[in-house]
Order: C-alpha cells, then sequence, then structure tokens
C-alpha cells in the first residue's frame, strides 16, 4: 500500500522540508490536513502526521482531521519541528492517534527556525533549520520505518 504524509507547515515551511525529505525516502504522496478528504486516507497502510508546534501541540488542522478518520490496521508516524526542546509537543496528537486505533511506528522532530514574538526581536533562534544534518536525520528516520510500508 501506498504511504501519505500529511503536514502542515505555516510558519516557514520548516516542517515540509522534512515531510519533503521523508516522502522522497517512503515514495509517499504529501498533502496538507485541509486538502484531503478523510475517505481519501482509507487507501494508504502508513501514514505521517507533522507540523510545526505552535503553543505547545501540533497545527489544529491536522488534529482535527484526525478527529474525522479511523486508524483500524494502519499504521502511522508523528513528525514536528519546534523552537524550543521540549519533551512533551506530541502528546495530544500521539493521544488523538491512538484513541483512532493507529499503530504508531515512530516519531522524529527537529529544530526550525523561529522568529515569533519575543525572539524576533533577538533576530529569531535556530538559524538555518531545519539544516542539512536534519534532513539527513529524517531521511534515516524514514529508512528505519520503511519496512512497515
Ligand atoms: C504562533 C507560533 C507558536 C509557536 N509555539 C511554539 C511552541 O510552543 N514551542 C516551540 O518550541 N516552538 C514554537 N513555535 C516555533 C515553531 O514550532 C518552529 O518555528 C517550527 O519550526 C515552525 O514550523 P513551520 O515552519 O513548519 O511552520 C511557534 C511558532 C509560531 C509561529
Amino acid at each position: 500500500m501506498k504511504t501519505l504524509i500529511i503536514c502542515k507547515s505555516i510558519h516557514h515551511g520548516n516542517t515540509k522540508k522534512i515531510a519533503d525529505a521523508m516522502a522522497e525516502v517512503l515514495n509517499a504522496d504529501v498533502i496538507e490536513p485541509e486538502k484531503i478528504n478523510p475517505d481519501e486516507t482509507k487507501k494508504y497502510g502508513l501514514i505521517g502526521f507533522g507540523s510545526g508546534i505552535y503553543f505547545g501541540k501540533h497545527h489544529k488542522e491536522l488534529l482535527k482531521l484526525v478527529d474525522k478518520i479511523s486508524g483500524k490496521n494502519k499504521k502511522a508516524f508523528i513528525f514536528s519541528t519546534h523552537g524550543i526542546d521540549l519533551p512533551l509537543y506530541h502528546k495530544i496528537l500521539r493521544n488523538k492517534l491512538k484513541n483512532k486505533e493507529f499503530n504508531i511506528v515512530g516519531e522524529f522532530s527537529c529544530r526550525g527556525y523561529e522568529d515569533y514574538s519575543v525572539f524576533k526581536l533577538i533576530g529569531g533562534i535556530n538559524k538555518g533549520h531545519p539544516n542539512k544534518e536534519d534532513l539527513e536525520n529524517a531521511k534515516k528516520f524514514a529508512e528505519n520505518i520503511k519496512k512497515y510500508r
């Protein structure tokens, strides 16, 4: 079965870069959550869910989409980019996917350039991220989950 990556990347396109790197390895289709008909997810066996982290969680459109689909007999992976390293950012999406019976086979995250709010005053943080190494790590992650396709 084919792999689908659902990605929302609104700040600087940081997470889209990660999605595209993973898609290259997994030969996956990449789409935004509002642009997919929930029924269309039925034809995919492995689905990736990713976005930037906004106010401590994934983008609301991604979370809304999960409410409309079933994960029965499906595998999922979660990814994100964020400004500051904190371990809790995936919790809400992870719990939603588990409640929808998705089997979560992996999670990936890395830093992304941020110049929102106070960070603008100092010219932003994580300049250049995701960088070459981040994209290589995303590809390695994708290689590791290829077996679940
Ligand atoms: C409105 C807004 C809220 C954010 N909230 C957080 C946050 O709670 N924690 C964090 O680490 N980064 C936060 N960030 C930084 C983004 O997660 C980071 O820049 C990310 O790489 C953006 O991804 P994108 O370019 O794919 O949208 C926030 C950025 C914006 C614009």
